[in-house]
């Protein structure tokens, strides 16, 4: 199913730039320098004097993502600036989107070999190895697209792409690869992710996504567990059994567990939202909410690429993977409004709206997740369009119940450059979710939607220290950015693998 998602292998050796044989020559420049730098005086020579013509034209500025080709006529046969933006303002995060702009506009050019020179270090700022991790997964993310269903394969990003970041010293080219390393499981961990979630209903259903974390667990070593319909029963998941309950695919909930410590303990329960299409159910979507209703998994795949990265990591802690998985349909066993449900944890739940099923399932799985006493628990899910509203496509929503998980995690998105942004969650919110036939209803009216359905989530942990991202806005993209195409953008594996780094 996941197709080929490894379309660039990322290397560092030692070499001078102007020695460079290969298909293309990718140098990062700062913004607004009057001269050619130093250290590609040799390179401009090599490609007849044509870079320092350039910058003497006025013709590349070095702006943030801006990128000019020049051709060598000798031995090297393209040279690509890439501008990026102000010294000032360099960041990890700039880094892997010129890395990844460079690198699909190197794909548009059908390049072959690629040579790589970014700035390597930002003495104070950035060192090596963080450098060469934000080139690698801006590259490794940059490259990835969804297009296995396309038949003419000149539509296609073509086949494996080598690339090496040049260095002028062994000392340096050792810390380059440990970077490489790092960066190179982070972002195939991500395009793991979203190449499920890319996948639409017809080809991934609740049973079809156990399958494939199957087939990962077994090519990952890690254990996976999966509950069908009759055995969630057994447990009484009322709350997934009643929203995965209207489609012929029935639901199933998948658990995954990472063991990299001796002791027994676990430290993190990740939990991803898997609703494999939502319809809205009886509460049917409007028609142009539909469409992009496939991404409404994008939680439940984020578990899987941070599951198989993390077995790649080798860390020693104890992390245990959690998807409930669904889809919610309309039919004659579809769920309804006023519905009671009871969920796992026990707590009762009058359904008002079909549409707000995420929080359903999420219920069973985050008291199932705070039944192992973890210490703490953090889930991703496509939960609210009011997240959209409030912070549009740039920033994930975060909720926690505890200061000190949400610092982390903070830190962690910045590391990751995979924004977030700090909401409130408190008891206050849970007012608006009161019924006066069960323990709460669903939904608490349009006013703070992405916090009630927050503070409804924290119902169901208990005292364990529980963080809740909501990605609806950042799952995926309808337009394709200079770095990253169109669909899934896998948010937030590398935020969670950062995090789980950090520990
Ligand atoms: N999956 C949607 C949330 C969503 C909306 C994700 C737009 C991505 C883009 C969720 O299940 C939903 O439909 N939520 C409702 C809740 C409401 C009925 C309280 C919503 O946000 O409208
Ligand atoms: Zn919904
Ligand atoms: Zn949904």
């Amino acid at each position: 199913m996941a197709g080929s998602v490894s379309r660039t292998v990322v290397k560092a050796r030692v070499a001078a730039l102007a020695a460079f044989r290969g298909d293309l020559l990718i140098i990062g420049v700062y913004q607004d320098l009057k001269r050619l730098p130093r250290q590609l005086t040799d390179l401009d020579k090599a490609v007849g004097g044509r870079l320092a013509e350039l910058l003497k034209l006025g013709d590349f500025e070095g702006k943030q993502l801006q990128l000019t080709a020049v051709y060598g006529g000798g031995k090297i046969k393209r040279v690509m600036l890439a501008g990026l933006g102000e010294k000032k303002d360099l960041t990890a995060e700039t880094i892997r989107r010129v890395a990844g702009a460079a690198v699909r506009r190197a794909g548009e050019l059908k390049a072959g070999a690629i040579g790589f020179s970014l700035p390597l270090a930002l003495p104070g700022k950035i060192d090596a190895e963080l450098a060469s991790q934000a080139i690698t997964e801006g590259l490794i993310v940059g490259r990835y697209s969804f297009d296995e269903y396309i038949s003419d394969d000149d539509a296609k990003s073509a086949g494996k792409m080598p690339v090496s970041l040049l260095a002028d010293d062994e000392g340096t080219v050792s810390k380059l690869r440990k970077g490489i390393k790092i960066g190179t499981i982070l972002a195939e961990g991500q395009n793991r992710s979203r190449a499920i979630a890319n996948q639409p209903g017809n080809s991934v259903n609740p049973q079809a996504l156990a399958a494939e974390a199957r087939r990962l667990a077994r090519k990952f070593g890690l254990s996976c567990t999966v509950f069908d319909d009759r055995k969630l029963a057994q447990m009484k998941m009322g709350g997934i059994l009643a929203v995965g309950g209207g489609s012929a695919s029935k639901p199933r909930l998948i658990v995954l567990r990472y063991k990299g410590k001796r002791s027994a303990g676990i430290d993190v329960v990740v939990v991803g939202k898997a609703i494999t299409f939502d319809s809205g159910g009886i509460n049917l979507k409007p028609s142009g909410a539909l469409d992009g209703m496939k991404f409404d998994k994008s939680g439940g795949c984020a578990i899987l690429g941070i599951m198989t990265a993390l077995a790649e990591l080798r860390l020693t802690i104890n992390v245990v993977g959690v998807i409930p998985a669904a889809e919610n349909m309309v039919s004659q066993t579809s769920y309804r409004p006023d519905d009671i449900v009871r969920t796992y944890s026990g707590k009762t739940v009058e359904i008002q709206n079909t549409d707000a099923e995420g929080r359903i399932i999420l219920s069973d799985a985050l008291a199932y997740a705070a039944e192992m006493k973890p210490a703490a628990i953090i889930d991703m899910a496509t939960l609210t369009g009011a997240c959209v509203i409030a912070l549009g496509n740039h920033k994930s929503g975060l909720f926690a119940n505890n200061d000190d998980l949400r610092k982390k995690i903070e830190s962690a998105a910045q590391a990751s450059g995979e924004a977030v942004w700090h909401l409130p969650s408190s008891d206050e919110y849970l007012e608006q979710m009161k019924s006066k036939v069960a323990d709460f209803r669903n939904v608490g009216g349009r006013e703070g939607g992405s916090c009630t359905a927050a503070a409804f989530l924290h119902q169901f942990v208990g005292e364990v220290p529980h963080a809740h991202i909501d990605i609806a806005g950042t799952a995926d993209s309808k337009e394709a950015k200079p770095y990253r195409a169109v669909g899934s953008t896998g948010t937030p594996v590398r935020l969670v693998l950062e995090y789980l780094r950090s520990l």
